[in-house]
């Protein structure tokens, strides 16, 4: 219920553009738009820790994962990936993000860390793309609307 709460209190949509690449959040009827972080490569894929009160992104153009505060502060670089980076995913502390060129789904603690490669067998796609994670019983109140 408290972290319900907290939904409440942060109804904020965020998304990326490309050319110019940058974050931006935005109340969710639109009528708010802040422009929160420049300086990228190419933002695909966008993730919010409501624990920590971040959001990560995959930079595919400039091949890594970086994470900042709601307001694009405390800007740091999680890691530097092998492939270009597409989609990123935060569950409890880690983030998982995909990779093409090695197609990889990997993942690292959002302290820092080793990467972990997760074993999902071998692929024949020219990337890995979207990612997302199902943890029923975190963030929500469960509706079943889409059951
Ligand atoms: C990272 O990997 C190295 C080499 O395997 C190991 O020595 C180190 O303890 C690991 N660090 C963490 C934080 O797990
Ligand atoms: C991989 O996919 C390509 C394109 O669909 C196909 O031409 C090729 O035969 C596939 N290779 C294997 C080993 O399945």
């Amino acid at each position: 219920m408290v972290l319900n709460c907290i939904f409440i209190t942060f109804r904020l949509l965020f998304f990326s553009t490309y050319n110019p690449t940058r974050v931006y959040k935005a109340s969710l009827d639109g009528t708010t738009v802040t422009q929160i972080v420049s300086g990228l490569g190419d933002v695909c894929g966008l993730d919010i820790d409501i624990c920590a009160n971040i959001i990560c992104w995959a930079d595919h153009a400039g091949k890594r994962i970086e994470c900042s505060n709601y307001m694009g502060d405390e800007r740091r670089e999680l890691t530097r990936t092998t492939g270009k980076p597409w989609g990123v995913a935060i569950q409890d502390g880690v983030a998982y993000y995909t990779t093409g060129t090695p197609n990889r789904v990997s993942s690292l603690p959002l302290t820092g860390g080793n990467v972990t490669i997760l074993d999902i067998g071998t692929f024949n796609t020219s990337s890995f793309y979207g990612i997302a994670i199902l943890h029923r019983g975190h963030h929500c109140i469960p509706t079943g609307i889409w059951e």
